[in-house]
């Protein structure tokens, strides 16, 4: 049996390869200090547990419901955007999806005919790259400055004829990067000028630390807005990843394309997520803002150690979300390896320390720390890379 050839060309999610690894080391009973994952470390606030358990009661999980989502949770999604700034949309402009990334899938789906390209900004999420080619696009990758954001020069650069969309991921995974208003608005210009769709990916936008001023692409001029697809989603903010519960909200014509898709893929995303999803757009935001206050917290106790660390390069702050990028090829050169992919294997082999090699987000000088781990963790897990190092070095 021949599997497809667009399947045999995708490579398997790495973030998902290294937590299977560390599976299988805590089944064996090893200690293992997990600093790649890509998720809240908190569970789901107990108000939107309550609300799903409320809604099975009431019977309503049980039936499908309209492919693009409850007309309830549409709207609630319209007023949160509202409210938080951004565009006014129509609730017919709000597709509910099996989570953001069905939502980006879907867009690519419908967005790009065969050798359409998307710029996407490296570092880039691990998913981009491989959802563009399997939707039979093909991903053109844009350097970003040290800052690890681009500019429309760069942006420039890479674009051509068949250039159809852009990716902006703000705050960023895998670097916490913000970009500014006057940053985005240049984006924003140049793709209006030149016909490029922008995809916003906010799926961070609530996980802000104090004092850093958040724009959104959808905040900006008419015209911007009306040339933005924005994603986001529950997982991140309200700690709901395993609910899978996102959302598009753009141009009409797109947003219709996308409800065929979805109706004849996943059909509506899950009844009772959905439930909980609406319970999260309408209920009190206290536990988003708490959790984000744990995460700059702990930022502040792992940005100096890890700063102090032979071999690790530390540029810009996080202003958002809940990861760390070092430059780490030289502390993997200091302990006799060539490559940080061998680092990372071997740290988490012999001290049971887990992080992502940044290879898998198009920067494999790098890699990636998740923070979304207690105080507790991130100090043992310092402790053990500072001794890793003085060891083999
Ligand atoms: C930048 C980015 N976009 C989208 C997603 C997808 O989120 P979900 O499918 O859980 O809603 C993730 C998840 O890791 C992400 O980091």
């Amino acid at each position: 049996m021949q599997v497809a050839k667009k399947i045999a060309a995708i490579t398997p999610s790495a973030t998902l390869a290294v937590a299977a690894q560390t599976k299988a080391m805590k089944a064996q009973g090893q200690a293992v200090f997990d600093l790649s994952i890509g998720q809240p470390d908190f569970p789901t606030p107990a108000f939107i547990d309550a609300a799903a358990k409320t809604a099975i009661d009431a019977n309503q999980a049980s039936f499908y419901l309209p492919a693009t989502g409850l007309p309830a949770l549409k709207k609630a999604i319209a007023t949160h955007l509202a409210t938080r700034g951004g565009a006014t949309y129509d609730p017919t402009q709000i597709v509910v999806t099996t989570g953001a990334k069905f939502a980006l899938y879907s867009l690519f789906s419908v967005l790009l005919e065969p050798g359409d390209e998307v710029l996407v900004p490296i570092p880039a999420w691990v998913s981009y790259i491989e959802q563009i080619k399997l939707a039979g696009g093909r991903p053109i990758l844009v350097p970003s400055a040290a800052t690890f954001k681009v500019t429309p020069a760069q942006l420039e650069a890479q674009r051509g004829p068949a250039t159809k969309a852009v990716i902006i991921n703000s705050p960023q995974n895998p670097t916490g990067a913000v970009y500014s208003r006057a940053e985005l608005q240049a984006i924003g210009d140049w793709a209006v000028a030149h016909g490029v769709l922008l995809i916003a990916d906010d799926i961070y936008r609530d996980l802000i630390y104090h004092d850093v001023a958040y724009t959104s692409l959808t905040e900006l001029s008419p015209e911007t807005v009306a040339n933005t697809v924005l994603i986001s989603g529950v997982s991140k903010s309200y700690a709901m990843t395993g609910w899978r519960i996102g959302f598009a909200a753009g141009p009409r014509k797109l947003m219709q394309a996308m409800a065929t898709f979805i109706g004849h893929t996943t059909g509506n995303a899950t009844a009772v997520a959905q439930y909980a999803a609406l319970a999260a757009y309408t209920g009190d935001d206290r536990t988003v803002f708490q959790m984000c206050d744990a995460f700059e917290k702990r930022l502040d106790l792992v940005w100096p150690r890890l700063s102090q660390l032979s071999g690790f390069q530390l540029e810009e702050k996080p202003q958002g979300a809940f990861y760390l990028f070092p430059r780490a090829i030289e502390a993997a050169q200091m302990t006799g390896f060539s490559t940080v992919d061998d680092f990372a294997a071997a740290l988490l082999a012999k001290t049971g320390v887990a992080v992502v090699p940044g290879r898998a987000f198009g920067m494999p000088d790098h890699l990636r720390i998740s923070y979304a781990a207690s105080e507790a963790t991130l100090k043992a897990a310092l402790d053990r890379m500072q001794a890793f190092m003085k060891k083999y070095r």
